[in-house]
């Protein structure tokens, strides 16, 4: 199986439990959503120096439980008014906090601006909250030159199942637009729910998914299938594919997309609450 597995959870005691399961994970993705969950942070309030503290706390200890290869994702805070230098500032801080890490941003244009700063520095990103082709298409743009490895794209597909759209035809769709290009942006497969959602992104040839660990034991538990004859969602709208082509300046994609907004306040939201 070429797919990398990951594993989407703030908490190291998932790594250890996924670990255990798996026998082995290729990495691990965190958000402000995911380290909120973290049971010793849920329901707490901490100063502002207090949480990143936790943070990269939580990071250390899911990179020091993984290979030394393994990737760790840690997510900048971002609202609608973050601007790139202000995501720059913690991408950098955040890239010492352990050797493998991969930066979040958001697939925003100010995101975009960070990444190609960041991919010039050889930061390694994974630009989240991907719900459309023109988005992939400029994450491809912004970062050309980026060696393979550097740079992934995390299509977020249930959220996209959440209100009527087949968010599996998004990553099948982006798989197959990135065909045309050098293959230095992996996709990673996120917001997976269910074993549908697995197996469909291991059928599509996704470089990397990322799944919560109850999506990792129902798939042990069906075996570890590669493929399955699983009925379609007959309630999900198909995305169609669009002929997106790869070669423009990144700024001149439509990338806006009202999922990517509201993931953005959301993480935004789950990350103030934490703070007193
Ligand atoms: O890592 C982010 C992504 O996987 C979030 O998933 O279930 O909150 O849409 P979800």
């Amino acid at each position: 199986m070429s797919t990398k597995l990951f594993l989407d959870s703030g908490d190291p005691k998932e790594t250890r439990a996924a670990l255990e399961l798996l026998g082995h994970i290729d990495g691990q993705t965190t958000n402000p959503s995911l380290i909120a969950k973290n049971p010793e942070a849920a329901g707490k309030k901490f100063s502002e120096a207090e949480i990143y503290a936790f943070y990269k706390g939580v990071v250390s200890e899911i990179s020091g439980l993984l290979k030394p290869e393994a990737s760790v994702s840690i997510e900048v805070y971002a609202d609608a008014q973050t601007t790139a230098e202000a995501m720059l500032k913690q991408a950098r801080e955040f890239n010492a906090w352990i050797p493998n890490a991969h930066i979040k941003l958001p697939t925003t244009a100010e995101g975009l601006k960070a990444a190609e700063v960041l991919v010039g520095e050889g930061v390694r990103v994974n630009m989240t909250l991907v719900f459309s082709q023109n988005q992939a298409a400029a994450v491809y743009a912004a970062t050309q030159g980026a060696k393979k490895g550097d740079v992934f794209l995390s299509p977020f597909i249930g959220r996209l199942d959440d209100r009527g759209e087949n968010g599996l035809d998004l990553i099948k769709n982006i798989m197959e637009m990135y065909k045309a290009g050098d293959g230095h942006v992996e996709v990673l497969s996120a917001s997976v729910r269910n074993l549908q959602h697995f197996v469909k992104c291991l059928e599509y040839g996704s470089d990397i998914i990322t799944a919560p660990l109850k999506a990792f034991k129902e798939w042990v538990d069906a075996g570890r299938p590669e493929s399955l004859a699983l009925p379609e969602n007959q309630n999900l709208k198909p995305i169609a594919y669009e002929n997106v082509a790869l070669s423009k300046p990144y700024a001149e994609y439509d990338i806006r997309h009202e999922l990517t907004d509201k993931g953005l306040a959301k993480f935004a939201q789950d990350w103030n609450n934490l703070i007193a």
